[in-house]
């Protein structure tokens, strides 16, 4: 299918909730002409003073632009919206970027259903909070063709200079953001469980804090698992610095101290469990990263 070249400063937000209206606002302030839509319309009133054009339906919002960003609660409101009157018909042809957060399933059906309708479609996931966006320091991860990606890059580094295309694939962006927050709930209980166990000891959390650095300690892991991922690149896990049979051999104290504490234990068997598996793999003498050959292997 031939892309149509967007080079025109006009835009449509359709959902203008607390991340819509953002993406909105960013858009205006950057020089867009704007065109909104939004179920509840009396959230259109601030953007229709700031200068906005102010759509009575969806398919008229969409006709307004040749890129459109759609940004709702979910997958069935995405649904609704798609199947309402004229929608398809308006947007053969058009660019639509997805930013509404879907599971893997979702937005299979999602890309299926543009593809049958012709339009260029890309969608995100979006690692930021709507004042990142107002403020132009976004973090935004996208998939689908790198063409359409190409034609409204510019439009899109209106939220931030980091844009990330993540692959043709379309759902990889959405699915690598939602990845970024499982990361963050197992840093975060990490931090908790240690923090638990500090508390049960008698360590004020405030004295563990600052003799774990702070902030400071996680510029010290994201420079570690740079190292790391680059040995999961290379599946090369040879260290002359720490083995997993060292990593091993004082282990299991966590997984005591937690017990005799009164804290839950499961998080330091879980990982102990997984570097036995190691071992046991013939892999004692690698470095820790090794383990994700273990859990990749399930
Ligand atoms: N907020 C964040 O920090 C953030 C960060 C990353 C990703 N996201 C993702 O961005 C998306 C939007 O989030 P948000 O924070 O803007 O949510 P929100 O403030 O709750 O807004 C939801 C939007 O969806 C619309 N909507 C809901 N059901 C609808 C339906 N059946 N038909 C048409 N429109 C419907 C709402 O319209 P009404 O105004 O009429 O209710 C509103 O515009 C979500 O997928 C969210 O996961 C948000």
């Amino acid at each position: 299918m031939a892309i149509k070249l967007d080079e025109s400063d006009q835009i449509t937000v359709i959902g203008l909730g607390n991340m819509g209206s953002a993406l909105a606002d960013r858009l205006l302030a950057t020089g867009h002409e704007l065109t909104v839509w939004n179920r509840t319309e009396s959230k259109c009133d601030a953007l229709a003073d700031a200068g906005a054009n102010v759509a009575g339906t969806p398919a008229e919002a969409m006709s307004m632009s040749n890129t459109i960003m759609i940004c709702v609660l979910n997958h069935e409101a995405v649904q609704s919206i798609l199947s309402s009157d004229g929608v398809a018909e308006e947007l053969n042809g058009r660019t639509v970027i997805q930013l509404t957060a879907l599971e893997p399933d979702q937005s299979i059906e999602q890309g299926k259903w543009m593809r049958k309708h012709h339009v260029n479609y890309l969608d995100g996931g979006i690692l930021a909070f709507p004042a990142d966006i107002r403020d132009g320091v976004a973090k935004i991860a996208y998939s689908g063709l790198r063409d359409v990606f190409d034609n409204v890059r510019p439009k899109l580094e209106s939220f931030g200079p980091n844009s990330v295309f993540i692959g043709e694939q379309v759902g990889m962006a959405p699915l690598a953001s939602m990845l970024v927050y499982a990361r963050y709930y197992g840093m975060t209980f990490a931090c908790m469980h240690t923090a638990a166990l500090a508390a049960a000891a008698g360590i004020p959390a405030r004295k563990f804090l600052d003799l774990t650095g702070g902030e400071k300690a996680w510029q010290f892991i994201g420079r570690t698992m740079d190292d790391y991922v680059t040995m999961t690149e290379k599946r090369d896990y040879s260290t002359n610095e720490a083995t997993l049979d060292i990593d091993a051999s004082g282990y299991d104290f966590f997984v005591r101290l937690s017990r005799e504490l009164g804290v839950d234990p499961s998080f330091h068997e879980m990982i102990e469990s997984v570097i036995s598996t190691a071992i046991e793999q013939g892999r004692g003498n690698q470095a820790i990263p090794a383990i994700f050959e273990v859990l990749i292997d399930h």
